[in-house]
């Protein structure tokens, strides 16, 4: 059985530090901080755009020395703060703008640069133009510095106009940062870490056809989302021996044997299946002994629980059903992560 996924919690030692909301807003997770930071150990970083620390905390646990440089006067103020909190001695923090010449020169000496720029806080869509810093003048302004880059960068943007690494990286099952690393940095086109176990996929050099499954097969899996974003789906189910069987808000692999993988977000088994008229659902759910129903099938928000409670309130058996749609069949399934 597929052991559960631990929920992580983002900032365990909040509490302990000086932050407003919108600081935690925009905070990497600790989890996430600490993966980069083992990724980018060094002798001496900097990070351009520190907020109040999160991600500079990390990188002062992997690398001897790190710069920490931040435009806003309060949030610098509560990044130093919070470093003595934590009893950090090996960060430089630095009041200023990241492309001024004089923090440049400062930065002549850096093995590697990171960067997690702002993004605006309410922007229905996710731009290039509205980052700050410009990542475009970033990288000319660092790039005779050290050819080791590595930039945040928000995933929902679509077209990425630099060759770079793309590594998406998903924590509880959901996708949460997208970080581009360049020239000394890449080590691939496209890869996917997933948290908290920290595995990797990555592109393959050779062509990998994507396998699809003709029908449902006994088990099914639900694809991490970071997986279908970085376009990898043909690498995880060539290696999972899957088939493809939907690509949407979830996407779902299928096979006749179980197998297990840290880039499926949940595996079923399938119960039964039949068509989607409310009696013969309903039979088919008592016959498995249902007591609840999640409902995995696409359905408007508003009618899900109308929906889930109309088929709940006629059923007492004691197990947990989930429901999902292919084609015209609905389809009954176990979840056996629980
Ligand atoms: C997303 S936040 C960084 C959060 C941080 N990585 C953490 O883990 O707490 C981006 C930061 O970049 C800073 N910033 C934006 N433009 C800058 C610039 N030109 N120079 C220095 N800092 C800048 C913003 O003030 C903001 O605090």
């Amino acid at each position: 059985m597929t052991k559960p996924k631990r929920t992580i919690q983002k900032h365990p030692q909040s509490d302990l530090l000086e932050h407003t909301p919108d600081d935690l807003r925009w905070a990497t997770p600790d989890i996430v901080a600490l993966y980069r930071a083992k990724r980018l150990q060094c002798k001496v970083i900097a990070d351009l755009g520190c907020g109040i620390g999160f991600q500079a905390f990390a990188f002062a646990k992997h690398c001897q020395k790190v710069y920490a440089i931040e435009i806003n006067k309060e949030k610098i103020a509560r990044a130093e703060k919070n470093a003595a909190l934590l009893n950090i001695k090996n960060i430089e923090f630095i009041h200023g703008d990241i492309l001024d010449p004089n923090i440049i020169q400062k930065l002549k000496k850096v093995d590697i640069i990171f960067c997690d720029p702002e993004r605006l806080p309410e922007e229905e869509q996710r731009s290039l133009a509205t980052i700050k810093p410009n990542i475009q003048e970033l990288l000319n302004a660092y790039q005779s510095i050290t050819n080791k880059i590595a930039i945040e960068f928000p995933p929902q943007i679509q077209t990425i106009p630099f060759e770079c690494e793309r590594e998406y990286l998903s924590l509880n099952g959901k996708l949460n940062r997208l970080t581009l690393y360049f020239n000394g940095l890449r080590q691939c086109d496209r890869s996917v870490v997933t948290m908290p176990g920290g595995e990797r996929l990555q592109n393959s050099t050779t062509k990998t056809v994507l396998p699809l499954a003709a029908e449902p097969e006994p088990y099914l899996y639900e694809i991490d989302p970071a997986v279908v974003k970085a376009n990898l789906l043909p690498e995880l189910l060539s290696t999972t021996k899957t088939g493809l069987l939907e690509k949407g808000k979830i996407t779902l692999a299928t096979s006749g044997k179980k197998v297990s993988s840290p880039f499926f977000c949940h595996s079923y088994r399938v119960l039964a299946n039949c068509s989607d008229d409310e009696t013969e659902l309903l039979n088919a759910l008592k016959q498995h002994h249902a007591k609840k129903v999640t409902l995995r099938k696409s359905i408007d928000p508003r009618d899900y629980w109308n929906y889930r409670t109309k088929l709940e309130t006629n059923l007492n058996g004691t197990k947990t059903i989930s429901l999902f749609q292919y084609k015209e069949k609905l389809l009954l399934a176990e979840n056996l992560d629980l």
